[in-house]
């Protein structure tokens, strides 16, 4: 497809589709310390709705869907694949090409085979090379098909998830990015270790939405990089890169420092690892402040949303500076958006945001696309259902689909 600029939504599998019953994550939600107070369940039901969904952004304009790939339906046993499972998303690639959709495909999204997290997970050498592999078996079996790859969404999550419970427990607990509860995660006894020791064969189990220590990150870090060449090598007309989440570090007179060393720590450690990458994909929310001590609380009045954190679409005009000058490649916004049942305030993120990514190209910096966060409203990990982020929202009892006024706003951008 010609690329202009691509205009679009994301998704990920575990939050979409339904029933993903073989993951990590469907056995926390089933658990009672498994710190998912409500059930994925059939999700969206995107799994069976496909097609309309594709068809609506289809109809309002959107020229590009991210969307991931779940490792625990196509990989359910380690070493089995699924053909069923293969051929469902070649059909979701296939039906995205058909009505001429950019399909952005994400590898990996948070949730793991358990399997994975039985041997060990993203704290575990050998998943290096269990995730070569997958992403081996995925290049063969898409290979006509895969354009944009990202490889792992949010690598530094586990480094987010650290900070977060290190200032929880300093009691300057700013808002939380991908609706996490960090009581519950810090909350250790008894019962929780025999429950996980059930479940998965070993107490803190490494799934990927856990804080990491350094040598989880250098796991995940030379996971990436087998997937970068394992896509090059197999695809070569396709693009690979990583996705992190990215905060607008602010600091007052006296933050200076501190949020030089954030930024270290969230974004500028895991160069020299993107090296051979084709596209960096960038995923802001909102911005934080620090002084000499840490992170600010927003200000007083400052308009929050649903899910607790600041509203601030300037924020990733911002972001895509401060990235711009460590990485010269090509930038995609792979996330941005926000949780709000005012869809005119969804509008208005959209216009300032974009505004802001207009700025940046014609400044000469390589944005190719943005991918608003989310297609629709969905599970929203241990915030379950109540965080709205869609561009369209969802019934559900009946799962029917409510297209909002932001989706075709979008879409005729991309007109
Ligand atoms: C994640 C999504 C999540 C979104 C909103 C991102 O950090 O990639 O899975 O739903 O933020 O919190």
């Amino acid at each position: 497809m010609t690329h202009r600029f691509w205009y679009g939504a994301a998704t990920a599998g575990h939050q979409v589709e339904g029933n993903n019953t073989n993951s990590d994550i469907w056995a926390l939600e089933q658990m009672k310390y498994g710190g998912y107070p409500q059930k994925s369940g059939i999700a969206a039901d995107h799994y069976h709705r496909y097609r309309e969904d594709i068809d609506l952004m289809k109809q309002a304009g959107l020229n590009a869907y991210r969307f991931s790939l779940e490792w625990a339906r196509i990989e359910p046993e380690k070493g089995k694949f699924d053909e069923k499972e293969v051929r469902h998303y070649r059909d979701v690639m296939e039906y995205c090409l058909k009505q001429e959709i950019e399909p952005v495909v994400t590898l990996f999204h948070f949730s793991s085979p358990k399997w994975l997290i039985e041997k060990g997970g993203w704290e575990a050498e050998s998943t290096v090379e269990d995730f070569r592999s997958y992403t081996a078996y995925v290049c063969s079996a898409y290979h006509d098909l895969l354009h944009y790859v990202c490889t792992i969404n949010e690598a530094n999550l586990g480094v987010l998830i650290g900070i977060f419970i290190r200032q929880a427990m300093e009691r300057k607990d700013n808002a939380v990015q991908i609706g996490l509860d960090i009581d519950q995660m810090a909350k250790q006894n008894e019962e929780k270790q025999a429950e996980e020791l059930a479940v998965f064969g070993c107490v803190n189990p490494a799934v990927f939405p856990s804080p990491r220590s350094a040598g989880g990150n250098r796991i995940i870090m030379k996971a990436h990089q087998a997937a970068v060449r394992t896509i090059h090598e197999l695809v070569p007309h396709a693009k690979a890169g990583i996705t992190l989440s990215l905060r607008d570090i602010q600091h007052t007179e006296s933050g200076k420092q501190r949020a030089e060393d954030a930024w270290e720590e969230e974004f500028r450690q895991f160069l020299p690892a993107l090296e051979e990458d084709d596209f960096f994909g960038l995923q802001n929310y909102t911005r934080t402040v620090v002084d000499e001590h840490g992170e600010l609380p927003p200000s007083e009045g400052a308009e929050l949303t649903q899910m607790g954190y600041e509203y601030y679409p300037e924020g990733l005009e911002h972001v895509i500076r401060k990235v711009s000058e460590d990485w010269k490649k090509e930038i995609l916004i792979t996330e941005n958006g926000i949780a709000s049942d005012d869809d005119s305030r969804r509008i208005a993120f959209i216009d300032t945001a974009l505004a802001g990514v207009h700025r940046c190209i014609e400044d000469g910096i390589d944005v190719g696309g943005y991918c608003y966060w989310s297609l629709m409203d969905n599970y929203e990990w241990q915030s379950g259902y109540d965080m709205r982020f869609g561009l369209m929202g969802i019934d559900r009892n009946t799962m029917e689909r409510i297209v909002h006024e932001s989706m075709y706003h979008l879409g005729r951008k991309a007109r």
